[in-house]
């Protein structure tokens, strides 16, 4: 048993939604959450800004002693998580990917995958595609240029208009799913869905919850006091 918080970071709001599911799963336990949208945009950094950037706020939470962190964006996850893994060889790091497997494997056919730039590019999103892309499935790899920012800083009206910008190019694809491999996106949803009213849109919050609860018991590291856990946030501005 560890009674100690679990820390879980972004630049902004995008990993309030990993947040969410967390304290629902895990209602006992403390969290520390770091919302640095100072250096938002995380996915226009290059590799060397962002894992600076990043393993200072993972020396800020560990001066707190959490026990794990979840590294809430999936732009750190995909760009950074082997290098820090290697950098903090005894810290918990459990990431975010985009949730492109749970497309593959519930057969949608054509699927849109809207991430950063920053992950798009990576090898990782690559490899998650050819792992797991059957015969008869479309995967469409969209980089949505601005939109973190557009939904960290901007109007409703301003995310609409982006959403629309980025997706009208795949009206006439019969998408069926959409990944959202990007943990500001679920504050997008009902734009996305007005465009494509038919298609799933999958994100891999309750998967990365579900994560941490299978660590945490593995590792005896469950809060297991009966009281009610409580939540702090630290907004970098
Ligand atoms: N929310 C983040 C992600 O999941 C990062 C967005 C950004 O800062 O560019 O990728």
């Amino acid at each position: 048993m560890n009674n100690n918080e679990i820390g879980v970071f972004d630049s902004g709001i995008g990993g309030i939604t990993i947040l969410k599911e967390l304290t629902k799963l895990l209602p006992n336990e403390n969290f520390i959450y770091y919302a640095d949208s100072k250096n938002n945009p995380y996915g226009n950094k290059t590799l060397d800004e962002l894992f600076s950037i990043v393993c200072n706020i993972v020396d800020i939470l560990l001066n707190r002693k959490v026990k794990l962190i979840v590294i809430a964006c999936n732009t750190a996850t995909t760009k950074c998580i082997n290098m820090l893994r290697e950098k903090y060889k005894d810290v918990i790091f459990v990431g975010t990917e985009p949730a492109i497997k749970v497309a593959c494997d519930n057969n949608y056919k054509n699927t849109i995958v809207m991430a950063t730039p920053g992950t798009i590019n990576t090898e990782r999103v690559h490899q998650l595609v050819d792992n797991n892309i059957k015969e008869n499935q479309h995967i469409y790899l969209l980089p949505c240029e601005g939109l973190a920012d557009t939904i960290e800083f901007k109007t409703d009206e301003d995310i609409e208009l982006k959403v629309n910008e980025l997706l009208k190019q795949y009206k006439n694809k019969n998408i069926d799913s959409i990944v959202l491999g990007c943990t500001h996106y679920p504050y997008a949803k009902k734009y996305i869905s007005n465009i494509f009213p038919k298609a799933t849109l999958i994100d891999g919050n309750q998967g990365v919850s579900k994560q941490v609860k299978r660590i945490l018991e593995k590792n005896n590291l469950l809060n297991t006091t009966n009281k009610k856990g409580k939540t702090q946030i630290i907004f970098n501005k």
